[in-house]
């Protein structure tokens, strides 16, 4: 059996592997702690459950509209004009299932074979591959470390040509945790404005921003009335806890939601219609739950950097955003343990998961040389016990 070419050019996603490594060593009885996990590890909030099992009864088990169900469409628009102060209009919107259908989609609809796209470097496993799956090319950019992690503009300078077509942007940002200040945002748009590239910004940590506020990459567009081209995604995964239920939005400009569109209707027809209608729950219902779990988040990851800094030849900054913290781990670089050589993080992530059985993400997956990803996204007695355990490991180097 011959297999497509297309699936030859993309990677697996390695941070789905290594949640996967984690639940067969548990499945094996292996007591093993998981900072690897891409979501809250708290239970969709009862109201938005409730909204669900009404919608069951209901009835509410056929297809919906492609784009959406009407009412979820308005109750984004709603929640967009309320909290990033954008406006639009349903005929605006397209719901999928997942932001990650939303990413592919417009990876899809926007890009040509020969395109390039620029993806900042840490960057969220599958964005290169969504670039590649359209068979155009993505375009590393370095980003800062001590700087947020925005973007090195002399690099992106240097990497210009007529190619380009596409930007994508995270922030706050998975792998890094970190959250561009608005100039460096206004100072990218305008570089868009400038080629005509399309500026996909990927927005599904928006409210987990723990110091200082959030602002869409679209509203920075329109206050400085820059006119680039932006296309928001936007999802309920991480905001509600609602990682399963697979709803993710975009918002942009009509043909390129038309387009996007297209392609789903024959790829997927719809969202889930039970996961549409508590989707309408949670963006229009009570926001308490929201604000509840960033203030469990934030202390915990005040908790975990002061651990990471705290462990021999590590330093971890202080991530404004999302649930993850992204220390440097380089000066175990090129050691040896147990005959070893340490020549990058994935070799370092297996030691600890060897040693002392904590599951990491290694850096140099997100092209992050020196760096591992830790998520925060579980309680503060597993942050400790975890952190005790890779002290201990990382004495025995
Ligand atoms: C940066 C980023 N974008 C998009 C997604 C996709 O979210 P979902 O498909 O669950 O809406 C994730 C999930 O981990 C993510 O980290």
């Amino acid at each position: 059996m011959s297999i497509a070419e297309r699936v030859n050019k993309i990677n697996p996603s390695f941070t789905l592997q290594m949640a996967t490594k984690a639940a067969e060593m548990r499945s094996k009885g292996i007591d093993v702690i998981n900072f690897s996990v891409g979501e809250p590890d708290f239970n969709t909030p009862k109201h938005i459950r409730d909204a669900a099992k009404k919608a069951l009864d209901q009835g509410y088990t056929k297809y919906t509209a492609g784009p959406g169900m009407i009412e979820l469409r308005e109750a984004i628009c709603e929640k967009l004009n309320r909290e990033n102060k954008i406006s639009y209009d349903p005929s605006d919107i397209l719901v999928s299932n997942g932001e990650k259908q939303s990413l592919y989609n417009a990876c899809q609809a926007i890009f040509n074979p020969s395109d390039s796209v620029i993806v900042f470097s840490p960057y969220w496993v599958s964005f290169p591959e969504f670039v590649k799956m359209a068979d155009a090319e993505p375009v590393l950019v370095n980003t800062l470390p001590e700087s947020n992690f925005e973007p090195d503009f002399e690099d992106l300078d240097a990497k210009i040509d007529s190619s380009i077509k596409g930007v994508i942007i995270n922030s706050p940002s998975n792998p890094t945790g970190g959250v561009w200040r608005n100039d460096a945002i206004v100072k990218l748009l305008k570089l868009a404005k400038k080629h005509g590239w399309v500026v996909i910004s990927d927005e599904c940590y928006e409210r987990l921003v723990y110091d200082g506020a959030f602002t869409s990459a679209e509203k920075l567009n329109q206050t400085h009335d820059i006119g680039a081209t932006v296309l928001t995604c936007m999802s309920l995964s991480k905001t509600y806890a609602m990682t399963g239920w697979r709803i993710g939005y975009s918002a942009g400009p009509k043909d390129i939601i038309k387009a996007m569109s297209k392609i789903q209707g024959q790829a997927t027809s719809c969202a889930n219609s039970i996961g549409q209608k508590a989707s309408i729950e949670a963006l229009i219902g009570d926001q308490t739950c929201v604000e509840d779990m960033k203030s469990l988040f934030l202390k915990r990851r005040d908790l975990i950097v002061e651990l990471l800094n705290d462990l021999p030849g590590v330093k971890c900054a202080n991530p404004k955003g999302a649930f993850y913290v992204f220390p440097d781990f380089s000066s175990y670089l090129n050691q040896k343990v147990n005959g070893k050589l340490l020549k990058d993080t994935f070799d370092i992530s297996e030691y600890i998961l060897d040693s002392v059985k904590v599951v990491t993400v290694p850096g140099d997956g997100f092209g992050a040389r020196g760096h591992i990803r830790f998520s925060y996204a579980t309680n503060r007695k597993i942050i400790q016990e975890g952190m005790n355990r890779v002290k201990k490991a990382l004495e025995m180097i």
